[in-house]
């Protein structure tokens, strides 16, 4: 196996069995999931104070693959001018149909594409959109020209929730170390970064346990996906509250062309 980061991220793009790499599926699977995108995922309080924080002084934010602005709508109020950029036209109107302060504006465009359409912001974030990128350099490169000052890649190795580590078990499938592999990308190109880790925790509210069973999806019967999620189950009446933490990787790139700012020193 290589060890050349950028190779190892090609392989894991091109073997999606969604083949979600090719720009139209992956186009026409975010259409599909944008009305019920904000139920399916937490929210990021513990990440969002950090990158409030460290945003602090910065004149503008451009959202790559902003989605239904999950993460950038708790931010819109610390910079004065912020852009939630996406390719998914459904995604950006379950953004808007929130009614964003006027600091917000939204652009219907691919990263691909971006630079050629869209002014360098101070910092540009990237969460959980370069997935299907093959070729992450590129993608790499893009994000930095359109960046003044930094920009943050905040991604996951895979390790999330019980239910679903345990359906990527029973079916023989490796964890997709994401964020491992950013990291490791950002080493091999000598580029400045620093990594955070930060702990969120997400809780599910499950009526009864057909509700579980429906939620958990797993190939198991009953009795033995309670005792496999035992540890993240407690009972509420006739029902459940299903909780666990995970990590989000927060990784901070220094654009070297600009001075370094405090806090975004040389990597960790
Ligand atoms: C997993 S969602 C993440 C949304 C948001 N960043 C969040 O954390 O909730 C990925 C988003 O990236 C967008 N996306 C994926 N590839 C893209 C590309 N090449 N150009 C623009 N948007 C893209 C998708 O349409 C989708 O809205």
């Amino acid at each position: 196996m290589t060890d050349d980061p950028f190779i190892r991220w090609r392989e894991l793009v091109l073997s999606a069995q969604s083949q979600r790499y090719q720009p139209e599926r992956d186009l026409a699977f975010w259409q599909g999931k944008a009305a019920d995108y904000d139920d399916s995922q937490p929210t990021l309080p513990n990440t969002v104070a950090w990158l409030r924080d460290d945003l602090r002084g910065l004149g503008s934010l451009l959202e790559v693959g902003a989605g239904t602005g999950r993460l950038l709508l708790p931010l819109a109020d610390a910079v004065p001018q912020v852009t939630a950029l996406d390719y998914s036209p459904e995604m950006l109107a379950q953004l808007r149909a929130k009614n964003p302060p006027s600091n917000v504006q939204t652009v219907c465009c691919s990263l691909e594409q971006a630079p050629e359409h869209v002014a360098p912001h101070d910092a540009t974030l990237a969460a959980w959109s370069l997935a299907y990128q093959s070729d992450l350099r590129a993608a790499l490169d893009s994000l930095k020209r359109l960046s003044r000052q930094c920009f943050y890649l905040l991604e996951d190795d895979g390790i999330g929730s019980p239910h679903v580590q345990l359906r990527r078990a029973e079916a023989g499938k490796p964890r997709p170390q994401r964020a491992t592999l950013l990291r490791q990308a950002l080493e091999r190109l000598s580029w400045e970064f620093t990594v955070q880790y930060i702990t969120e925790r997400r809780e599910v509210i499950l009526t009864d346990t057909p509700a579980l069973l429906a939620f958990a999806r797993l190939p198991l019967p009953e009795n033995e996906v309670l005792d496999a999620l035992e540890l993240y189950l407690t009972q509420q009446g006739a029902g459940w509250c299903y909780g666990w933490t995970f990590e989000v990787t927060v990784l901070a790139v220094s654009v070297q062309s600009a001075p370094v700012r405090p806090g975004l020193g040389a990597v960790r």
